[in-house]
């Protein structure tokens, strides 16, 4: 971070750093959020999909849904807001387990939380901190590769995130999937969603989904949705490029130092030594 007017950029909340767009108020208010029992939550940690994830959702329903900006953005208002959406609601929240409002846990809503090779998600994560002024600013990729080591970034430890939510992985009403997966095979993955979701579509209409949601399509939509403020998944930017930047999988190759892998490999080694990852 390279002075103080930018470190006021973030603030603490429960250790975890937050950048100010999520307000302190809201923050404490989340534990008394009004869950409803149809709403689908799509839970990541930042740079896991999450559009990409939301982009193939909201395609599924025939019904109309509303895709919400993530509910820790925002300031005390938030909640109201959310609370006036008559039609159904599919929820981001970048949250870790722990914080997540516990009306969504007791009334079993379904989650969704998807889950990306750390490495590749902190690059990234790098990309997007450099590119993005609502974030410190990142000197070079060095220095950003420690701040995501300590968990010195928005939203806090990757470990720490995805570990809160592996311990929920057999709970029923959450559905876990991988980045790579969808890479490697996104009809398979949507006929999972669907079967979660439990939605009926045909084995056709998901191909058609798919076409639509490959990242080239993705990121032309992007280009005519950028002066649409209703496209908030992205609860940083307003430059919705800056979301769909590479989309491939092992750009950490061309970032990380043999030095900087292994050190990467056995921090994950280590806290990562009761995972099933
Ligand atoms: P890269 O920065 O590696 O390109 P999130 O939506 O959680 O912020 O994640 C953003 C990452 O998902 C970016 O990764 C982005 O390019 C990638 N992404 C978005 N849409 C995608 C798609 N349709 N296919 C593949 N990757 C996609």
């Amino acid at each position: 971070m390279s002075n103080s007017r930018e470190a006021e950029l973030i603030h603490l909340f429960k250790g975890i750093p937050f950048t100010i767009r999520s307000s302190p108020e809201l923050l404490k208010s989340l534990d008394t959020f009004d869950a409803r029992e149809d709403d689908v939550l799509l839970v990541s940690y930042p740079k896991s999909g999450t559009h990409w994830l939301a982009g193939v959702i909201t395609k599924l329903y025939n019904t109309q849904v509303t895709l919400t900006s993530p509910i820790e953005f925002g300031d005390i208002s938030k909640l109201e807001e959310l609370n006036k959406l008559s039609s159904k609601r599919i929820i981001p929240t970048h949250l870790d387990y722990n914080m997540l409002p516990p009306n969504f846990k007791n009334k079993k809503c379904k989650m969704i939380y998807i889950s990306r090779n750390p490495k590749d998600t902190a690059v990234s994560m790098y990309h997007y901190y450099r590119d993005n002024p609502n974030l410190p600013t990142i000197d070079t990729w060095t220095d950003f590769f420690d701040l995501f080591l300590k968990g010195d970034v928005v939203c806090g430890s990757w470990f720490d995130h995805f570990l809160s939510w592996e311990e929920h992985e057999n709970d029923k009403n959450i559905l876990f999937l991988f980045y790579e997966d969808m890479k490697k095979d996104l009809p398979k993955v949507v006929r999972e969603i669907t079967l979660f979701l439990g939605l009926n579509i045909s084995d056709n209409d998901i191909q058609g989904i798919c076409k639509k949601s490959s990242f080239s399509e993705m990121k032309t939509d992007t280009e005519k949705e950028n002066s649409d403020p209703s496209h908030t998944v992205c609860a940083l930017t307003s430059n919705r490029r800056l979301i769909f930047r590479k989309g491939a999988v092992g750009d950490w190759k061309n970032h990380f130092t043999p030095k900087q892998n292994r050190r990467f490999e056995e921090i994950f080694n280590e806290k990562m030594k009761l995972s099933k990852m």
